[in-house]
C-alpha cells in the first residue's frame, strides 16, 4: 500500500511583531485579558501593503524545496488552504506556483477556514496514495490582518498572519497520513463569517460603510462548538484506530484558544507535555497554525511518532488527521 508521508516542513511569518501592548493603544483591551482568555502574547502582521498571502506561501514553499533538495519544477500539485486569498480569483495556489517557477504543477485553493490545512492534507494525500503523483505540496496560509476590524476588540486581538507548508511523497512504510475524520456543518455560518465580497453581497459603498468586509464572530458560540467538536473528533479517531493516550506522541491542535486546546487534550487523556503550542507567539493564523506548529516542533519529532492533528473553524468545519511522522 502506498501512503503519503510528510517529508519536509517549512514556514513563513512576517517580521512585524504586534504585541498585546501595541493593541492596548488601538482598542479598549489589556495584555492581561488577552493572555488569560486566549493565551496570546503577540502575533505577526504584514505591514507591507504590496505583499499578500501568496508572498507568504512563496517564502514557505521555497524553504520547503531547499530543505528537501528539490526544484519547484518537481512539484506535481500544490493545494493552498486559505480564506484570505490574494484575490477572489485566480487561486492563490496558482500565484504561488507562478512566483516560484513550479511550472509543472497545477493547484487550487481550499476554503475551510481554520480547518483549511487538514482538509488540504487529507485531500492531497489521496493523489499520492493512488500513485498519481510523487510530490504534492500542502500550504496553509492566511493574512488575517487584512480582514480584521481594528475597532472590534473581540476579534482583532485573536488573529495573526502566517503560513506553513509540507511536502507529501509516497512511501510503502507504515508512515504518513494513516487516517482522517473530517466534518462540516454549514449551519455554523451565522457565528463566524465575512459578510461581503461574495455573490450574496458584492462589494459596494454600502458594504464598506456597514463594515461587511471584516471577520464577524460570535466568540462564545464558536467557543462552545469548538470545545465540543474538536474534543469529540480527536477522541473518535483514536478509538476508531485503537490508539491509547500513551500511543500518541503529540497532539497538534489548531491554535485558536488555549482553553479549547486544553479541553481537547483532557478528552483524549493527553498530558500538557505532549501538546504542541505556539499561540503565544503567533495568535490564530487560521489555516497557518498547524503547519507552523510542525515547523516549530520539527526538531523534537522522531520517525514513527503518532501525531493527532485537530482543528475547528468557520463553516463550521472540523476534524482530525492521524499522521505517523516519517523522518
Ligand atoms: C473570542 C473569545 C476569546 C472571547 O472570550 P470569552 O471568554 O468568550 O469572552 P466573552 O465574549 O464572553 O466576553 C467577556 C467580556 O470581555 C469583553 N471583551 C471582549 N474582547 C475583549 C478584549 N479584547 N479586551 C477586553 N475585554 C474584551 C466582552 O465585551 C465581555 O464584556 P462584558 O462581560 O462586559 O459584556 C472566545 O470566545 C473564543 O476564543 N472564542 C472562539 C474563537 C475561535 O476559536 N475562533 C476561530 C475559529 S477556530
Amino acid at each position: 500500500m502506498i501512503r503519503a508521508a510528510i517529508t519536509a516542513v517549512a514556514g513563513y511569518v512576517p517580521e512585524n511583531v504586534v504585541t498585546n501592548f501595541d493593541l492596548e493603544k488601538m482598542v479598549d483591551t489589556t495584555d492581561e485579558w488577552i493572555i488569560t482568555r486566549t493565551g496570546i502574547k503577540e502575533r505577526r502582521m504584514m505591514n507591507d501593503p504590496t505583499k499578500a498571502t501568496s508572498d507568504m506561501g512563496v517564502g514557505a514553499v521555497l524553504e520547503l524545496c531547499k530543505k528537501r533538495g528539490i526544484s519547484p519544477e518537481e512539484i506535481d500539485l500544490l493545494i493552498c488552504g486559505t480564506v484570505t486569498p490574494d484575490m477572489v480569483f485566480p487561486a492563490t495556489a496558482n500565484l504561488i506556483c507562478a512566483k516560484i517557477g513550479a511550472k509543472n504543477a497545477w493547484g487550487y485553493d481550499l476554503s475551510a477556514a481554520c480547518s483549511g490545512f487538514i482538509y488540504a492534507l487529507a485531500t492531497g494525500s489521496q493523489f499520492i496514495m493512488t500513485g498519481k503523483y510523487k510530490k504534492v505540496v500542502i500550504v496553509g496560509a492566511d493574512m488575517m490582518s487584512r480582514i480584521l476590524d481594528f475597532t472590534d476588540r473581540a476579534t482583532c486581538v485573536i488573529f495573526g498572519d502566517g503560513c506553513g507548508a509540507v511536502l507529501l511523497e509516497p512511501t510503502t512504510e507504515e508512515l504518513g497520513v494513516m487516517d482522517f475524520e473530517l466534518k462540516s456543518d454549514g449551519n455554523g455560518v451565522n457565528f463566524l463569517h465575512m459578510k461581503a465580497g461574495g455573490s450574496l453581497h458584492p462589494s459596494s459603498h454600502e458594504t464598506i460603510d456597514k463594515k461587511m468586509h471584516y471577520v464577524y464572530q460570535e466568540g462564545q458560540s464558536v467557543f462552545k462548538h469548538a470545545v465540543y467538536s474538536m474534543a469529540e473528533v480527536s477522541a473518535s479517531i483514536m478509538e476508531k484506530n485503537k490508539l491509547k493516550a500513551e500511543d500518541i506522541a503529540w497532539l497538534v491542535p489548531h491554535q485558536a484558544n488555549k482553553r479549547i486546546v486544553d479541553a481537547t487534550a483532557n478528552r483524549m487523556g493527553i498530558g500538557e507535555e505532549k501538546i504542541m503550542m505556539n499561540i503565544e507567539r503567533y495568535g490564530n493564523t487560521t489555516a497557518g497554525t498547524i503547519p507552523l506548529l510542525l515547523w516549530d516542533f520539527e526538531k523534537q519529532l522522531k520517525k514513527g511518532d503518532n501525531l493527532i492533528i485537530s482543528a475547528f473553524g468557520g463553516g463550521f468545519t472540523w476534524g482530525s488527521v492521524w499522521v505517523k511522522w516519517a523522518y
